[in-house]
């Protein structure tokens, strides 16, 4: 195999080692796929501004999260299905964020019980959708609550199911055995179960008023992911959410949809100081984390390069891609004169990005 120097490198290598199906699960996007495109190439269109002379000889990556200490600024983003990518599924992952001492946001729709996950001992969040039947998304909030899950992430951006026109042609076959298991209590998620299953929960009637309902069901900070202007961040802080995710969901539900690094300064903008807000959708370098961080994100979440990573080599594989993202955000860093986190100022990037959404 030759060397894997960068994430694009571990993409190549997860497309050979996976079936096709699985790999355009993964890596595709809804409908033409211009905002799956656009999430990555937003970030090649924002120059960076270094500074210099400033004594860059000791850095700091470390940062606190909703009040919890983080090795880096990165989160793993919730996905699910992870058994697909390797047999060890989101343990793996578990175990490899514990190892880098960062947060993994586990996906509702995960191979692999919360309980399970929680039992690595990784920081964790649960990420939530708020299904047609409340109570199995009260039991879940209940159940992640007891295992020490930290925060509750509230995906909004999932009215109805996208059109994925990738799976329409190769269509996705599941091996028996795999379930969603967080749901085992409620249904049989085995095989062709899980898509019916999903479809019957999804709810296209939510509003704001079942944030409220969620935010009034647990001591948990809630935080909604899915968020992409500035007036839906300023109604989500006043039901009391505690952070915004800043996201299309990876591209992979409206097509054309702006990306997050676009929508980030209108959002950062219209909440304040006093809430953290965090952004995904294409982060695959060290400079991407520095101008989403330059753009008044707290942290950034990285998705599909850990399943590329998990598809490789396993927790291993994990590791070596947060690995790799550490050293190019140090290095990034040091190169942009910043030696900590908070010295990334908005005075780092050009400002094009900043007006292009409004
Ligand atoms: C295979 C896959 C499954 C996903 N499943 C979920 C999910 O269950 N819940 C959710 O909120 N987001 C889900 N997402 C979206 C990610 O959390 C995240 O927003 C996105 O992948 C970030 O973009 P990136 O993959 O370009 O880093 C999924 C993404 C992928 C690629």
């Amino acid at each position: 195999m030759p060397t894997l120097v960068n994430l694009f490198d571990y993409e190549q290598a997860a497309q050979t080692k996976l079936p096709e199906s699985v790999f355009g699960f993964y890596a595709g996007g809804a409908a033409d796929e211009i905002t799956l495109r656009e999430n990555h190439a937003v970030f090649n269109r924002i120059k960076l501004r270094p500074r210099v002379l400033t004594n860059v000889s000791q850095r700091a990556l470390e940062t606190t999260l909703l009040g919890h200490a983080t090795a880096m600024p990165i989160i793993i983003a919730p996905m699910g299905m992870a058994k697909l990518a390797h047999p060890d599924g989101e343990v793996a992952i578990a175990q490899a964020a514990k190892n880098a001492d960062i947060i993994q946001c586990l996906s509702t729709l995960s191979n692999t019980s919360l309980e399970e996950v929680a039992a690595v001992g990784a920081s964790c969040w649960f990420q939530l959708y708020v299904y047609k039947d409340r109570n199995i998304s009260q039991r879940l909030v209940e159940r992640a609550t007891s295992a020490g899950y930290k925060a509750i992430v509230l995906t909004v951006d999932v009215p109805v199911g996208s059109l994925r026109e990738n799976l329409m042609r190769t269509g996705l076959q599941l091996p028996t055995g795999l379930a969603l298991r967080n749901f085992d209590e409620f249904y049989n998620t085995e095989a062709a179960n899980i898509r019916a299953f999903i479809n019957s929960q999804l709810d296209p009637s939510l509003t704001w008023h079942d944030l409220e309902w969620l935010i009034s069901i647990t001591p948990l900070p809630v935080l909604v992911k899915g968020i992409l202007r500035g007036d839906d961040a300023k109604r989500a802080i006043d039901c009391g959410v505690s952070g915004i995710i800043v996201s299309n969901h990876g591209g992979r539900q409206l097509d054309t949809a702006v990306t997050g690094l676009e929508a980030l300064p209108e959002v950062v903008a219209a909440v304040g100081m006093g809430t953290e807000v965090f952004v995904d959708g294409g982060i695959r370098r060290g400079t991407d984390i520095v101008k989403a961080l330059a753009l008044g994100a707290r942290a950034i979440l990285v998705g599909r390069p850990v399943l590329w990573g998990l598809a490789v080599a396993g927790q291993n594989g994990v590791e070596q891609i947060l690995a790799i993202l550490r050293r190019e955000l140090d290095t990034a860093m040091a190169l942009c004169g910043c030696a900590s986190v908070a010295d990334i100022g908005s005075d780092l990037v050009t400002r094009e990005l900043a007006g292009s959404t409004r």
